[in-house]
């Protein structure tokens, strides 16, 4: 990809709320270094797009035949049709990228017939502005430095990582899931904030700059979490008496039990999915 390896034409098929965002995100960081191609099937979603300066592709088809890199971004249950529809212009020289929920590498490389290399990446909402997680596995055939590179362009939207197929349930429990527990405990201090006579919208700001600021200190920080938390109590002050109250109602632990209840449901519905 890019100068050494394969062309410099991106494309996504499904320019919704995933592929809309990873479209323009990658714009916005590459727009240099590579041309970007959009196709939908409604075309009121393409014109902002155009607007940024990514070319519109009239189908599916047609895009396969300009990019080398054809990324998937439509509902699971349309991915088949939609690799169908492109199989004629599938070969060794084009990467096919899904972000399609559930659907697994063995799956595509079926729906793909084998022409061209895999890859399934798993990203969640935050991806929508740009500060996402991103998981990718990829078919082996994919050469190290196409998949240098495709980590580096998705890296425009945020966090990237490489993980075995196997590990995907898990990540899909704790970082898929994870912005609703992160939500879930943004939502809690808000409502302590207006218990404390703070009106819904300080409480937002201050909590949403709180969980900004703190998520920034502990990836800046070397120390461990439970020093870094430590560290905010002073003895026989305001915070400890918080966070004594935060032990015994068993946080780390409700935790812990929500994201391995999450893992297991992504497990059974896995054992339930059809397997082609
Ligand atoms: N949203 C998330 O946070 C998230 C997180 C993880 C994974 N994903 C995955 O991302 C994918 C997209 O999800 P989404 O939330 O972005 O859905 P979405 O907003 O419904 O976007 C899907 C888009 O695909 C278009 N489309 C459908 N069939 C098409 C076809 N044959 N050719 C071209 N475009 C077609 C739709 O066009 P219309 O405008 O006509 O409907 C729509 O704009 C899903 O597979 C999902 O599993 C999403």
């Amino acid at each position: 990809m890019g100068e050494h390896g394969r062309g410099r034409h991106i494309g996504c098929v499904g320019c919704g709320n995933m592929g809309g965002a990873i479209l323009r995100g990658m714009q916005a960081a590459w727009d240099k270094l590579y041309q970007f191609y959009a196709c939908n099937r409604s075309t009121e979603r393409l014109a902002p797009l155009r607007d940024c300066g990514i070319q519109i592709a009239e189908d599916a088809p047609t895009l396969a035949r300009q990019c080398d890199v054809i990324i998937l971004a439509v509902k699971p249950q349309q991915v088949g049709t939609v690799l169908e529809a492109m199989l004629p212009e599938l070969g060794a020289d084009k990467i096919v990228v899904s972000v399609a929920a559930g659907l697994g590498l063995d799956w595509l490389r079926q729906g793909v017939q084998g022409r061209c290399p895999v890859v399934r990446c798993m990203p969640n909402t935050p991806a929508l502005v740009g500060r996402g997680v991103f998981a990718f596995c990829c078919d082996d055939t994919l050469p190290p430095a196409d998949k240098g590179k495709l980590l580096e362009l998705f890296g425009a939207l945020g966090h990237c990582l490489e993980l075995p197929e196997s590990r995907f349930a898990a990540f899909t429990a704790l970082i898929g899931a994870g912005p609703a527990y992160v939500f879930a405990m943004m939502q809690g201090l808000v409502q302590a904030g207006v218990t404390l006579g703070f009106s819904q919208r300080e409480a937002r700001q201050m909590v949403t700059a709180l969980f900004e600021g703190t998520a920034v200190m502990a990836a800046q920080s070397p120390q461990h979490l439970l020093r870094l938390r430590d560290d905010v109590c002073s003895p026989a002050g305001v915070t400890i008496a918080g966070v004594n109250q935060l032990d015994r109602a068993g946080l780390a632990g409700l935790l812990v039990d929500a994201v391995l209840a999450a893992d297991a449901r992504g497990r059974e519905m896995e054992s339930q999915a059809p397997k082609d």
